[in-house]
């Protein structure tokens, strides 16, 4: 069987903002808004996204997945150029979406998602899908691969940027990834936060981590795939067979100046193998110096020998 690459990107933040009326500037997006003006419109950056993608179009990825935070603070605005991005991505069909924290930033924004971008946050049920059915986890088969799509995005208070999946969509993806388990596909799962955060990170953290952690290491995936950090990252899980690879990649628009955000990067996932005998290596490519072009940065072996 030939190699598949499933290229990974995430939290593009994308620029510019567009000017909030002062009736959007309440209570959290106030916040989101100063430090957006004050700090976070120089990190990123549309030249930076822009080298991001055709670094990434250029190796011919066989699928492409984005781990959420397309905006900022979720103004209307802000939703139709995120799907004008998207659509130079790729159509639906070739590239799998799950929203972050940033593109459910307060509660009245909750449904733009869906009602912008649900073609690239669908199973491959689709339009079958009921009105009251929820919306995840839902599955997609890309050649060996079920893609997995989670929302961990939840609006919250000020200064908090912590995600939440539920009891519901856990009992959901635990009988998905028992499924999926039996027919030995390569399963991915895509989140926008990581399932396990620093302490320092606690008021950023996915609160029900545990709960994902304990589902991954009962029914198993092949890999995770997740944003939020805006770095490189690789944590181990349990796994009912071994580990799980937890990965990370930093914003796809970040500017190289230093600071908490790695500059621009992300992930090729290259995965061949049979049920039972995946292997799946990480290529990591991003920037290193302002004006270069993107380099690797590094390979890991995350399934197999
Ligand atoms: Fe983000």
């Amino acid at each position: 069987m030939s190699t598949f690459v499933l290229g990974h990107l995430s939290d593009p933040h994308l620029a510019p903002l567009p000017k909030p009326r002062l009736a959007d500037l309440a209570g959290k997006r106030t916040l989101g808004f100063l430090n957006w003006r004050r700090k976070r419109h120089a990190i990123h950056r549309a030249d930076v996204l822009a080298r991001t993608v055709a670094d990434l179009k250029a190796h011919a990825p066989d699928h492409i997945a984005v781990t959420g935070d397309l905006v900022n603070i979720s103004l209307a605005d802000e939703f139709a150029p995120a799907r004008a991005f998207l659509e130079t991505l790729g159509p639906p069909a070739d590239v799998t979406l799950v929203p972050g924290n940033h593109d459910a930033y307060v509660r009245r924004a909750v449904g733009h998602p869906q009602a912008h971008w649900g073609d690239y946050m669908r199973g491959d049920e689709g339009a079958e899908r009921s009105a009251g059915e929820p919306a995840f986890p839902f599955v997609r088969r890309r050649g060996p691969l079920a893609l997995i799509g989670l929302s961990s995005a939840v609006p919250t208070g000020p200064l908090l940027a912590t995600g939440r999946l539920g009891i519901d969509q856990l009992r959901r993806l635990a009988e998905i990834l028992a499924r999926l388990g039996r027919e030995g596909v390569f399963r991915v799962v895509l989140i926008h936060h990581p399932p396990r955060s620093r302490r320092s990170d606690h008021f950023k953290r996915l609160v029900d981590g545990k709960a994902l952690r304990a589902a991954l290491a009962r029914h198993g995936a092949e890999l995770l795939i997740h944003g939020h950090d805006h770095v490189h990252s690789l944590q181990w899980l349990e796994g009912p067979r071994g580990r799980i690879p937890a990965v990370g990649v930093p914003s796809a628009s970040a500017a190289p100046r230093g600071g908490e955000d790695a500059p621009a990067g992300y992930n090729l996932y290259c995965i061949d193998g049979t049920p039972g005998a995946w292997r799946c290596e990480a290529i990591s490519r991003g920037l290193v110096r302002e004006g270069e072009n993107m380099v690797e940065i590094g390979r890991t072996m995350l399934v197999g020998d």
